[in-house]
């Protein structure tokens, strides 16, 4: 059984990376310039669509699972996107003032994630001062702390920025109910055409989000342009697996256990399949890192996590 998914898998693949190619989502088309004829193909998963019908549908899949996303997460990966979003967090380390947009950013776990970082981090740096004023009286030490306690960030600022209402809605609602309220902003808006100014972010993200995107080439040029200079792009996505036991196993839990899941706790199949579906047509770690150079960042690299099946991409705007 195993075997067969496997075979089954490395023929969707291939059938996935040929289409890649024939709708010009390489390399070569992406560096070709321009913004790909109204007319042009893509996929949705397996199926191959208009790109405008790919942007529908994709805000469909998310417009139906948004009440239901949080808990499809927790369920579908055991927990484990947890552990890949902290992962994610400790790779970014960002300080106090740092300001960051998060893409595709849904229902916030990264800004959530984010806020939570940088609060430690402040209360850190602020123990680190106190600890070297050793004679200040015990009025100063508490006026010291109470003026802190208003700048607990540092003036770090989160803008959580998605496509999809519904999405955003859910995100908001998680933000009051968890007590986030200082340092976050929601905007509605689309990773290929961003409301924001050149130049504006110290940090980008998009966890989760690119393999959604219909020209990733756009998204990353995006990225590129409302970084501030030596500002960092990272992203967090389903990636390619390079262990063929751990392949065979994924591609057996993906396909028979996943789209189950979907339908008994969402009441959604084919928004699960076309998540497993998207995972194996979206770019490897090379491919992407390639993108990544072509519009201009440097010093791209990347790292597995799960042998591959899932990859955190970063690179700089120097
Ligand atoms: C799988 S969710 C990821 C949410 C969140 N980042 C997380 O890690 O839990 C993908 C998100 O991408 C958003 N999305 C899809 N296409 C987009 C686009 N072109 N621009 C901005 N957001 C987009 C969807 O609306 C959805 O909220």
């Amino acid at each position: 059984m195993a075997a067969s998914m496997a075979v089954a898998s490395c023929w969707v693949l291939r059938g996935c990376r040929d289409q890649r190619l024939l709708l010009g989502w390489g390399r070569r088309l992406c560096s070709g310039g321009g913004r790909a004829a109204a007319d042009a193909r893509t996929h949705f998963g397996f199926q191959t669509v208009s790109e405008e019908e790919k942007g529908e549908k994709v805000y469909q899949v998310f417009e139906n699972v948004a009440k239901k996303y949080d808990i499809m997460n927790d369920s579908m990966s055991l927990g484990i996107h947890r552990i890949w979003k902290d992962i994610f967090l400790h790779q970014m380390n960002p300080c106090p003032g740092t300001q960051l947009l998060d893409v595709a950013g849904g229902t916030g776990d990264i800004a959530f994630r984010f806020l939570n970082y940088v609060r430690s981090q402040r209360e850190h740096q602020v123990r680190q001062q106190l600890r070297t004023h050793q004679n200040l009286s015990w009025q100063e030490i508490t006026k010291l702390y109470q003026e802190e306690e208003h700048k607990s960030l540092g003036g770090s600022h989160v803008v959580v920025c998605d496509i999809n209402k519904e999405m955003l809605k859910v995100g908001k609602q998680k933000s009051q109910c968890l007590g986030y309220s200082e340092g976050l902003s929601w905007v509605l808006g689309n990773a290929e055409e961003l409301p924001f100014n050149n130049d504006s972010f110290d940090v980008y993200t998009i966890a989760f989000g690119i393999r959604n995107v219909t020209h990733i080439d756009h998204a990353l040029q995006e990225a590129y342009r409302v970084l501030k200079p030596g500002g960092r792009f990272l992203c967090l996505e389903f990636s390619h697996v390079n262990n063929s036991l751990v392949s065979s196993l994924y591609d057996l839990y993906s396909f028979q256990v996943i789209p189950v899941l979907g339908e008994v706790i969402a009441g959604d199949w084919k928004a699960y399949q076309y998540l497993v579906e998207s995972i194996r047509c979206f770019l490897t770690q090379e491919e992407l890192k390639e993108l990544m150079e072509d519009v201009g960042f440097l010093k791209v690299e990347y790292r597995n996590l799960g042998s591959g099946i899932v990859a955190i991409h970063s690179g700089f705007k120097l």
